[in-house]
């Protein structure tokens, strides 16, 4: 069994006091704390270690570029790939998306194509397609969300159709925290033919991921929500895809040869990787993923769903909250609202406890819109939290509802 105070203390922005109070930190959707090993390996890289990859013809040049790759290995074994030609270092879940949008949608995709998402998409899984749509003249469609937060099964067999070309979908939605159905779409859009692109950013701090258990094309997700740095991230692609897609953006590193009038390109994964590369980010996300290798993650996960399961019943019990989301399997996300009041108050007078949660549309605004709703207030766990930080919410909860109503 984990020791929560063990963990706690490789935190250090936990022993801080936010407006004179112990922080309450629920806000880890939006990014996770990062642990002292992360934060002193990007110093160490920083002080001693700092050099360009793959260019140089000294010492330091040759460490940096040996513990650059170690981390391409490292996350490679991490998502249980092929190869590390499979893995592309990118700025995050979002550029990720967008280059598999252009790369392979503009090489892919025809007129009348259609694209399917689900309709608990965060704006990062929706406005590439969108332009995609509109450059193609493609029809986009969504699995439907039921009222509980999650997905209409029937839905995917409706949406996903012989003319689907493209099943672009969460793992786990990032305002309701519930799990989708991966097997389900996945097994309906490769009977269809389509390609796979699974965005695990939410997920991939809570389950063990393997892309060839899965047998998704694509699978992408951002360092800075598995407690590494923010501005990196990782597009995982079957190789037979990357091989045949453009380059995204061109320059230096991704390419081969280059004369005054043509270039030819560099072999996966460079030839999506141009110009210097985010090498403190790589170096820190390999400390991130030997962190989170280590943690006890079945039980991590229990924990996280006993608060989870905590701050539900509490809130319910205070009266005239509602929850926003309430799947059978979702991750230890909670959204919320107090009824007669707007969730950006509440968030205010949380903020005045220490207590920090996002309020606002979280990226959803499609969703919300459906379920008639402009925000929440959403407190999203992560592996640190303890009952003292539910108690905090719970009585910060109750304080604002004494303010504003
Ligand atoms: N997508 C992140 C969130 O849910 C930023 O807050």
């Amino acid at each position: 069994m984990f020791n929560i105070q063990e963990l706690r203390a490789q935190f250090p922005a936990l022993s801080q006091k936010i407006h004179g109070n112990d922080l309450v930190y629920l806000d880890s959707a939006a990014t996770t704390l990062k642990p002292l090993s992360v934060i002193e390996r990007i110093t160490k890289f920083y002080s001693y270690e700092t050099a360009n990859v793959h260019r140089g013809a000294h010492y330091l040049s040759d460490a940096a570029t040996s513990e650059f790759e170690k981390s391409r290995e490292t996350i490679r074994t991490f998502i249980g790939a092929d190869t590390i030609e499979e893995v592309i270092f990118t700025k995050g879940t979002t550029e990720s998306i967008n280059m598999i949008a252009q790369c392979y949608g503009d090489k892919f995709l025809n007129e009348g194509d259609e694209i399917v998402m689900t309709e608990l998409e965060h704006h990062a899984n929706i406005v590439p397609w969108q332009m995609l749509a509109e450059r193609k003249k493609c029809i986009l469609k969504y699995i439907a969300v039921l009222e509980n937060g999650e997905i209409d099964l029937n839905s995917i067999n409706e949406q996903i159709t012989e003319k689907t070309k493209i099943v672009a979908f969460s793992s786990c939605s990032n305002i309701l925290g519930t799990f989708t159905p991966i097997k389900e779409i996945i097994k309906k859009a490769k009977s269809v033919g389509a390609m796979t692109l699974m965005d695990a950013a939410q997920y991939v701090s809570q389950k063990k991921i393997n892309v060839k258990e899965l047998d998704v094309d694509f699978l992408v997700f951002s360092a800075h929500k598995l407690f590494g740095p923010f501005g990196f991230g990782i597009l995982f692609g079957k190789k037979e895809f990357l091989e045949q897609m453009p380059p995204y953006q061109t320059g230096g590193s991704m390419i081969s040869s280059v004369e005054f009038q043509c270039t030819t390109f560099n072999h996966l994964p460079f030839k999506f990787e141009a110009g210097t590369p985010h090498v403190e980010g790589a170096v820190g996300t390999l400390a991130a993923v030997e962190f989170f290798n280590k943690l006890d993650l079945e039980n991590i996960f229990k924990h996280e769903q006993s608060l989870m399961h905590t701050v539900q019943d509490e809130l319910k019990a205070i009266g005239g909250v509602k929850i926003i989301g309430e799947a059978l399997q979702k991750a230890a996300i909670v959204s919320f609202l107090v009824e007669g009041t707007h969730h950006s108050d509440v968030g205010q007078i949380l903020d005045q406890q220490g207590v920090a949660v996002r309020v606002g549309h979280h990226c959803t605004q499609p969703l919300l819109k459906k379920l008639g709703l402009t925000g929440t207030i959403r407190a999203s766990i992560s592996i640190y939290n303890n009952e003292s930080d539910i108690e905090k919410l719970i009585d910060g909860v109750k304080k604002a509802k004494r303010m504003l109503l």
